[in-house]
């Protein structure tokens, strides 16, 4: 069954090239109209990028996976660069994953008033001023302005039905209004939008921003000019920042498999966000699941059918992870996984190594698509060959927990990247972990559309 597995997901440079020339196809499908194609190619209303002048007290949110972050920077602009930042993490309730929109963001809104109660000395700063908000809601949002948005579906084990189709930087704003908060949002992105913002202000040459972390999803610079649905002013910068949520792509070209059938099946979203269920830390650990419980039922690779690996979403990423960067000889976090998490015990080194072999094809497959995702981007992009014969230095920037600390599953991305550039390419193709860069990138874009903007 290992054997089978493994060449049902195997992913050869030549169909890695195909999974990305499929990417490049829809991601002009989806520029030319809404609804043209799986990838939505959303429009950020972000024309351009931080410079480096950013100055003041801004705050930004994110939320987007289990926790949500809230941030307090205090940008000097060039000279000073970054004076001060402060950080809050505050894990989400699950039950407020999937209840109702204002118990949400009443919880919301009321941790971010307690944060905003520590400011301190710097309440002081910029008096009269009302605070501002960049707001990283990492979900598909049809954006209306830089500070307005509707929902256009949950991802990533979040469903409020109600909040579907609201605008939710409205939502959040009355939700702040309930608990006495006065503060403004200044801007809406998506993480990857963030990321993007984050990265250039550290980075000139960073043009696409991607995160492998809960959810994956990337995002991009593009010309106005190539983007047909855009009817809008002009920008002066004539670029507009896309955020493709590539998550929900979808190809014949992706090797999928029985266990990816019965994921989706038993998701919160069946038929969305293929490639994201692929890929993403949210899903790993439980396809390597549903992988252990048929070998468990079919070949009683456990002897009894564990009680525990029936239980959906029980073995985590993270738990993988461990697993699979077993060195010991008779691998005993293998070992000891199995009993902490699914109460197997006493399993043999033949049965351990089955497991690793698992964790091995799944997390290959993943790092692999991601790989053929970026350079479906870079080809986007015209940046997966030289210009002219000459060398152009391209930097992705990249966050997420996937990405960060599972090392297998990095160094894949990034040989299979540097594969499918060729030798040449990828000497000035680099990939820099931008570690909360969408938190920062947030507040960043806050300070560029603040209200006080020029009123120095
Ligand atoms: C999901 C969301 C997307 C987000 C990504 C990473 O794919 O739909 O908006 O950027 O996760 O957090």
């Amino acid at each position: 069954m290992v054997k089978e597995l493994e060449e049902k997901c195997g992913t050869p440079v030549w169909k890695l090239r195909q999974v990305a020339e499929a990417m490049v196809v829809e991601m002009h499908a989806g520029l030319a109209s809404d609804g043209g194609s799986k990838l939505k190619m959303l429009i950020s209303y972000v024309d351009s990028l931080p410079t480096g002048d950013e100055k003041g007290l801004y705050y930004a949110l994110d939320l987007g996976g289990t926790n949500f972050r809230i941030l307090r920077v205090h940008l000097g602009g060039k000279e000073k660069g970054i004076i001060k930042r402060e950080y809050e993490e505050v894990s989400i309730p699950p039950h407020l994953m999937t209840g109702s929109s204002n118990e949400l963001f009443d919880f919301i809104a009321m941790a971010l008033a307690k944060f905003v109660a520590t400011e301190g000395e710097d309440s002081h700063l910029y008096p009269g001023r009302q605070r501002e908000l960049g707001f990283t809601f990492s979900f598909p949002v049809r954006q209306s302005s830089i500070a307005s948005g509707t929902l256009i579906k949950w991802t990533k084990g979040f469903s409020i039905e109600d909040a579907v189709g609201e605008d939710v930087v409205s939502e959040l704003s009355k939700a702040m209004e309930r608990v006495g908060l006065d503060m403004r949002v200044a801007a809406l992105v998506n993480d990857t939008i963030g990321t993007m913002a984050g990265g250039r202000y550290n980075d000139p040459d960073v043009v696409a921003a991607v995160i492998l972390g809960t959810g994956t999803n990337a995002a991009y610079v593009e010309q106005i000019h190539a983007i047909p649905k855009w009817h809008g002013p002009l920008p002066k910068s004539g670029e507009m920042v896309i955020n493709t949520e590539w998550g929900n792509f979808q190809s014949p070209h992706l090797p999928l498999t029985e266990y990816d059938k019965t994921l989706d099946d038993e998701s919160l979203n069946p038929g969305e966000q293929a490639y994201e269920k692929l890929i993403s830390g949210m899903y790993l650990g439980e396809i390597v699941r549903i992988a252990l419980l048929r070998m468990a039922e079919e070949s009683a690779l456990f002897g009894d059918i564990p009680l525990k690996l029936k239980i959906p979403f029980i073995l985590r990423t993270p738990d993988m992870s461990a697993m699979h960067h077993d060195t010991s000889p008779d691998l005993t976090v293998v070992g000891k996984k199995l009993s902490d998490v699914l109460e197997i015990s006493d399993t043999s080194l033949r049965t351990r190594k089955v497991v690793v072999d698992l964790c091995d094809i799944v997390t290959t497959r993943a790092a692999r698509l991601a790989a053929a995702g970026i350079f479906g981007i870079l080809k986007k992009l015209g940046r997966d060959t030289l210009r002219d014969g000459e060398k152009q230095r391209s930097v992705i920037a990249l966050d997420g927990g996937l990405f960060e600390h599972y090392a297998k599953f990095r160094n894949c991305v990034e040989a299979t990247l540097r594969e499918l550039l060729g030798p040449e390419v990828a000497e000035s193709t680099l990939i820099v972990l931008s570690n909360d860069g969408s938190g920062i990138g947030a507040a960043l874009l806050a300070a560029s559309h603040s209200q006080y903007l020029g009123t120095e």
